[in-house]
């Protein structure tokens, strides 16, 4: 069977989606599968026979980034015919294309918006093309954190407090009046509603100084607003952050849930109020290990893992989800987010979690592929 993977993509995870491709594409069966790279640009450009992802990784410093080269071509779309719908730059007859073949399943690969958001989901499902992952709602639900929090609490399941503000209006004063209004307690995270990876995201201490307070609520409102108009300040969570995979191959099956793991900083300073950035995920992953399952007891490990999959149910789920828990001193699971798409980066929770759990790297990739072959 011919699988596309797609990575890159237009959002500000375009670099961690081409390092988990890289992870993808080095572990996926290819004696079971034919499989047909596809690079978007952050531009949006469509590429095949650009830079080979497998040599992509999180060492050196720099990010990997999907560009046009001189031998790359690029991809066309024809819509009206779904599967046989991929069509490539004739490399013997330039302004013809030739077709690249009758695509069984799609594996997008791509995190964020453009990708992880439900739009790449629904121009699939025009094309009536099967595609690993959750489909158009769920991705929407949960690229948006200021709505995934509505769907969850509607489900009975608990989130931070929080509150959305528009920051093509907000200021300082008016931010740290709704927070006052809110009774949101200090410290608070800012966050643009629909990113990933921590992009954007500033940890806001209270102060003395009441004007002090309010720039900096207002500028970490606009910080994450570089992102995403819709900003969300959320009540920082005195908890531990358990992420718990979800793996729910075939649509209609029973979502099965990992083993929850955690990350752990390594060397970190006494009195350290540094947050889990993307600097320090992605820039320094010397710097910390995953740890599953967590070093919790069971009974916590089994009240997160039933969270995790009356979460990945409420959203309307599927293929594959990594849920993100909060769990606090006294016990309490809350969901602090839903990634539909997951890093499979060599650092990355979601396949380190199923390994953990019994289902090596190759079998995962090949599990969600064949759950969505018809
Ligand atoms: N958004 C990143 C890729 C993650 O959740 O792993
Ligand atoms: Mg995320």
């Amino acid at each position: 069977q011919r699988i596309m993977v797609l990575y890159g993509g237009r959002a500000d995870e375009h670099s961690i989606s081409c390092i988990s491709t890289a992870g993808v594409l080095k572990a996926i069966d290819t004696e079971r599968f034919d499989v047909v790279p596809v690079g978007i640009t952050k531009t949006g450009q469509w590429i095949v026979d650009g830079e080979d992802p497998r040599g992509w990784s999180l060492e050196g410093g720099s990010l990997p980034e999907v560009v046009a080269t001189p031998g790359s071509r690029a991809v066309t779309l024809d819509v009206s015919r779904g599967q046989d719908g991929f069509f490539a730059d004739d490399p013997d007859q330039p302004g013809h294309v030739v077709s690249l073949g009758h695509i069984d399943a799609v594996f997008p690969v791509l995190h964020g918006v453009y990708g992880e958001d439900g739009t790449v989901q629904g121009l699939l499902e025009m094309m009536n093309v099967p595609y690993v992952g959750c489909g158009v709602f769920a991705s929407a639900a949960c690229m948006d954190k200021h709505y995934a929090k509505i769907v969850l609490n509607s489900a009975g399941i608990p989130t931070a407090p929080g509150i959305m503000v528009d920051a093509r209006k907000a200021t300082g004063e008016s931010a740290y009046e709704a927070v006052k209004a809110a009774k949101l307690a200090y410290p608070l995270f800012v966050k643009p509603s629909r990113a990933g990876s921590s992009f954007g995201v500033t940890k806001v201490e209270q102060v003395e100084d009441e004007q002090a307070q309010i720039a900096a609520l207002g500028a970490a409102v606009a910080e994450a607003g570089k992102h995403d108009w819709k900003v969300l300040v959320e009540q920082g969570i005195d908890a531990r952050e358990i992420e718990c995979a979800v793996l729910c191959a075939a649509p209609g099956d029973e979502p099965e849930v990992s083993w929850p793991g955690e990350i752990v900083l390594d060397h970190r300073d006494q009195g350290d109020d540094q947050f889990y950035d993307f600097d320090s995920k992605y820039m320094d992953s010397s710097a910390s290990h995953v740890e599953v399952p967590a070093n919790l007891p069971v009974s916590v490990l089994e009240d997160v893992r039933e969270v995790a999959r009356r979460a990945f149910k409420a959203v309307d789920g599927a293929g594959l989800s990594r849920v993100d828990a909060f769990v606090t001193p006294d016990g309490t699971v809350m969901v602090n987010e839903i990634n539909t798409m997951p890093g499979f980066t060599p650092i990355s929770m979601y396949p380190k979690a199923w390994e953990a759990s019994g289902i090596g790297y190759t079998e995962l990739i090949t599990r969600l592929i064949e759950g969505v072959l018809r």
